[in-house]
């Protein structure tokens, strides 16, 4: 492709904080092995996780994202109080109604907002930030507060070894603000959507059906996971090649990249197909499991907190999963833990 097709992406948004939670109740493999035929060899083989975080029975998504926010607040000199929108990616909100985004307001008192939730599942915060540098060009907002959270064991069944031994509960929080700055933080975004295969991985919610596919209706996360890793291995692959050659990138130009944790596999898989190294990956599944919209922030800021992740490096975020849905984004880091 020669350089002037190029694509360009404008952005004047600067990542200021970052702050996670994970709940603390430990599920290991051992654990699960107690629970369903299964065992820690499989499991660590197949998918690469040890141990998930389980929010406890009186523990929503509400309380995890107000932990993960407090955090942030913690240990970055930022205020909430102007706040102009708070965007919060969850498939699991306490109520489908108030939104998780307004509760967020409501527990810290913030002024005059917008708020919204968003169902872009495990793509979820990966498409917040898409949309929150959005709203930041608009010039009509200019401190957005982005976050991704999931307590998926909530809608886990665990009498089915072939998904309670993927998920656990997490969340993230990144403020996100126009700091008038000509280069924002956002390098490259990339979209992409197959919603004609959404029945592959679902809840269900009011109707019995996903494109006239009868669908279990009981509630609880569903999937048939031959199917997700399939699309997830090779629609990723793509969706990575497509992101760096319309920016002008190369795999070599990223310095980490950060995949959706769903399965070590999956990871793998990827990486030996657009060349990205092992050891420029930042996962949070081995202790975490699949958290969902949490699963790359949590990542992220555990590299950050070992100092890894550093000021100008490029961070190739992949989301994707329900949908099926992906989004993704190169980011410029700034962030030095104060
Ligand atoms: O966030 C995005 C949403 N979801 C995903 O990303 C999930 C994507 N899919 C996956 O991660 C994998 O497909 C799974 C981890 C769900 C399954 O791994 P797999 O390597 O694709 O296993 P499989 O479905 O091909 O099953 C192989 C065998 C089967 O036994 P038979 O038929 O060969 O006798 C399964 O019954 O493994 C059996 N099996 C298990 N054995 C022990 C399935 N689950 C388990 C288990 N423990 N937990």
């Amino acid at each position: 492709m020669s350089a002037t097709h190029l694509k360009s992406i404008q952005s004047h948004a600067r990542i200021t904080a970052i702050g996670t939670y994970v709940p603390s109740r430990i599920l290991s493999n051992a654990d699960l092995e107690q629970l369903v035929d299964t065992s820690d060899e499989w499991i660590v083989q197949r998918t690469g996780i040890r141990e998930r975080r389980i929010a406890a029975p009186d523990e929503f998504t509400s309380d995890i994202i107000f932990a993960a926010v407090r955090n942030m607040l913690d240990r970055f000199p930022v205020t909430l109080s102007d706040v102009d929108y708070i965007i919060v990616a969850t498939s699991t909100p306490d109520t489908f109604f108030p939104s998780m985004a307004a509760r967020v307001q409501g527990e810290f008192k913030i002024g005059s907002c917008g708020t919204v939730d968003i169902s872009a599942a495990c793509a979820g915060f990966t498409a917040g930030i898409q949309l929150g540098n959005s709203l930041l060009l608009t010039g009509l907002y200019r401190k957005v507060l982005v976050i991704g959270a999931d307590a998926i064991s909530k809608i886990t069944d665990y009498t089915d070894r072939t998904t309670c031994i993927l998920f656990g509960d997490g969340a993230g929080a990144i403020i996100m603000e126009n700091t008038g700055n000509e280069k924002g933080c956002l390098l490259a975004a990339y979209s992409h959507t197959d919603g004609a295969s959404g029945h592959h991985v679902y809840r269900s919610s009011l109707s019995s059906s996903i494109n006239q596919f009868d669908i279990v209706t009981n509630g609880m996360l569903v999937q048939n996971g031959k199917e997700v890793y399939r699309w997830a291995v090779t629609q990723v692959s793509k969706g990575i090649q497509r992101i760096l050659q319309d920016y002008g990138f190369s795999a070599e130009d990223i310095d980490w990249f950060v995949p959706h944790s769903a399965n070590m596999r999956i990871v793998e898989a990827i990486q030996q197909r657009t060349g990205i190294a092992p050891e420029k990956t930042l996962t949070s599944m081995e202790y975490y499991g699949n958290t969902s919209a949490a699963s790359i922030p949590l990542a992220i800021d555990e590299a950050f907190k070992k100092g890894h992740v550093q000021p100008n490096q490029k961070l190739l975020l992949y989301g994707f999963g329900g949908g099926l849905t992906e989004a993704a984004v190169i980011i410029r880091w700034e962030l030095t833990e104060p």
